[in-house]
């Protein structure tokens, strides 16, 4: 594949919010121009977003195989095989095949697909659409360097993209992939704390939202170990330290932990079915 990033064709089987967090990264960043994408999906649902983005839609997701070189797969885990076994006779090794569905290996997608196909799994997350992901990616045998560099210039539109070893995928998930809802978690349960104190609850959600964004932005920023900004902000005697006294009391650290580590297993599980 040797034409640059904006004239591939890239394809997308499955039109849902991880589908639009990918593409959305491509298409706000301008990395893929909306002509250059087709998105399938067995009803309108989701194909209406794609549409109103001047992307190609079909229902059929051969016709997406025909039509791209470069093919996300952005369906539930179980349906993947479904998915595979329907477009594999249309897969040649001018492809290249990129499965964002948690717990789904490059083993089990390589017995799913024609010996040789270029076969990459990336582990999104949903900040993607505003180009803020997290994302890191494994290659299979067969993907070589050129496919890695094209993946991580197209995914570069989607934020933070790096490639790691495959075991990192499944701990990808439990820290990133569903990190994001622990994160709404807890911005809801600050804001709701200001609520309890008597601030409105419009503008507690906003302050609760821009402290996670300046907190995460200064630990990216500074290159420090969070608890060390942590303890910059700890007067002694002072308000944080009492109020960090009842995150711990309430296991806080042992809780996030224990989060990362059953969706982290849960992902692993979900290749074993
Ligand atoms: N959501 C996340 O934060 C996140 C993070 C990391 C990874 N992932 C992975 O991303 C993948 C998609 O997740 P999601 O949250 O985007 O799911 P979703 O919103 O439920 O979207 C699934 C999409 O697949 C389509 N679909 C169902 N059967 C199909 C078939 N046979 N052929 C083609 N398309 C089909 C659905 O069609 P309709 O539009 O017609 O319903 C829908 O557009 C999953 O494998 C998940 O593990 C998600």
């Amino acid at each position: 594949m040797a034409e640059a990033v904006e004239e591939i064709a890239v394809g997308c089987i499955g039109a849902g919010k991880m589908a639009r967090g990918v593409l959305g990264g491509l298409l706000i960043s301008g990395k893929v121009p909306a002509k250059n994408i087709t998105v399938s999906a067995p009803t309108d649902t989701n194909l209406q977003y794609f549409r109103a983005r001047s992307c190609s839609t079909t229902h059929s997701n051969l016709e997406v195989v025909s039509r791209c070189h470069v093919i996300f797969l952005a369906t539930k885990p179980h349906i993947i095989p479904t998915v595979l076994q329907e477009v594999s006779s249309a897969i040649t090794p001018n492809h290249v095949i990129i499965s964002m569905a948690a717990g789904v290996s490059l083993k089990t997608l390589e017995q799913l697909c024609p010996v040789g196909t270029k076969l990459l799994r990336i582990s999104p997350n949903l900040p993607c659409v505003i180009q803020e992901g997290a994302v890191v990616f494994s290659r299979g045998p067969s993907a070589g360097q050129k496919e890695a560099d094209m993946l991580k210039c197209l995914l570069s539109g989607c934020g933070m993209c790096e490639e790691t070893p495959e075991s990192y995928i499944d701990i990808h998930t439990g820290i990133s992939g569903s990190g994001v809802a622990y994160v709404y978690l807890f911005a809801e349960a600050l804001a709701d704390g200001a609520v309890k104190m008597g601030m409105p609850s419009d503008l507690s959600r906003r302050i609760a939202a821009q402290t996670l964004l300046g907190a995460a932005k200064l630990i990216l920023q500074s290159g420090e170990h969070p608890a060390k900004l942590r303890s910059d902000v700890c007067t002694p005697g002072g308000t944080t330290i009492h109020g960090l006294h009842e995150l711990e009391k309430g296991s806080l650290r042992a809780t996030v932990m224990n989060a990362v580590e059953a969706a982290t297993k849960r992902a692993r599980e979900l290749d074993k079915r």
